[in-house]
C-alpha cells in the first residue's frame, strides 16, 4: 500500500503546514488507512464552537457505488450551474484555466479517490435573526463547522494527505439528504475528497496580512505607538 512515506506521527512545523494547505484536487486511488482518517477527524473535533456545542457530524463516503452516486450529481451540478468546463479546460494556461483543469480532474475522478468526507453542521439561527423573522430551515452552524474543517485540512496536510474543500453539493442537497438519510436538523457544509496527492503541496498564493490589516480605525494601516 502506497502511503508516500507518511506516518501517523508526522509532525511538520505549524507555520510550514499552514502556508501549504492548498486545494489538492488530483489524488491517487490508493487507500487511506482508517487510523489516518481517525487522526484527521480527531483534529477536526478539537475546533472551538459556541458554548462548546460541537455541532458537527461527519459522513465518510468510501463505498465505490456511493462515491459514484455522489460524483454523478456533482458533475451534473457543475454542468447545470456553470455549463460544464467548456474550452477553458482544454486550452489556455492562465491560472484560472489551470484551476479549472484541476477541478475537472477532480470531478472526472472523484469516484476513484479513496474517500469523500461530508462535514455537516446542526442547524441554528444566527442571533440577529429574530424569532418572528425565521422562515424555513435555519442555516447550518457555519461559524462552528469552518474551524473544524480548517483543522481537518491542516491535519491532512500534516499527514501528507491531499484534500480540497468543495461546496457544489449544495446544488443537490435535498437529494443528498434523501439518499444518505441525513436529517433536516443538519445541513451539509462541505464535501472534502481526501487521498494521497499526485502533485506537490507547494505554497499557497495569498496577499500578505499587512494588506488586510488596519489599526484602531478602518483604513488606517499604521500601527502607531506600540506597547
Ligand atoms: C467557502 C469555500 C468554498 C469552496 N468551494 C470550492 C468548490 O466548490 N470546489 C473547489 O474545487 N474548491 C472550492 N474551494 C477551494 C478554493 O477554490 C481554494 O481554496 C482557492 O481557490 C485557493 O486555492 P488554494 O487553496 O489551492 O490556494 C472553496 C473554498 C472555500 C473556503
Amino acid at each position: 500500500m502506497t502511503q508516500n512515506n507518511n506516518t501517523l506521527s508526522a509532525n511538520p512545523p505549524f507555520f510550514d503546514v499552514v502556508s501549504q494547505v492548498r486545494a489538492m484536487r488530483r489524488l491517487k486511488s490508493d487507500p487511506v488507512p482508517l487510523e489516518f482518517l481517525r487522526k484527521v477527524l480527531e483534529a477536526g473535533v478539537q475546533a472551538p464552537s459556541g458554548q462548546n456545542t460541537q455541532p458537527w457530524k461527519f459522513l465518510v463516503i468510501h463505498d465505490p457505488d456511493e462515491k459514484a452516486w455522489f460524483r454523478e450529481r456533482y458533475a451534473n451540478a457543475i454542468e447545470t450551474r456553470f455549463g460544464g468546463f467548456g474550452q477553458i479546460a482544454e486550452d489556455g494556461d492562465s491560472k484560472f484555466a489551470r484551476q479549472i483543469k484541476a477541478v475537472k480532474y477532480q470531478c472526472d475522478h472523484m469516484h476513484e479517490f479513496p474517500l469523500i468526507l461530508l462535514v455537516a453542521g446542526e442547524r441554528d439561527w444566527p442571533f440577529k435573526v429574530a424569532e418572528k423573522d425565521r422562515v424555513g430551515l435555519a442555516p447550518p452552524n457555519y461559524g462552528a463547522v469552518y474551524p473544524c474543517v480548517q483543522n481537518i485540512l491542516l491535519a491532512c496536510r500534516s499527514l501528507g494527505l491531499g484534500a480540497a474543500l468543495t461546496t457544489m453539493h449544495q446544488v443537490f442537497e435535498d437529494e443528498l439528504h434523501a439518499h444518505f438519510g441525513i436529517p433536516d436538523t443538519y445541513g451539509v457544509v462541505v464535501a472534502i475528497p481526501i487521498g494521497w496527492p499526485m502533485g506537490n503541496f507547494g505554497p499557497v498564493t495569498r496577499k500578505p496580512a499587512a494588506e488586510k490589516t488596519f489599526f484602531n480605525k478602518w483604513g488606517n494601516t499604521d500601527p502607531g505607538e506600540w506597547g
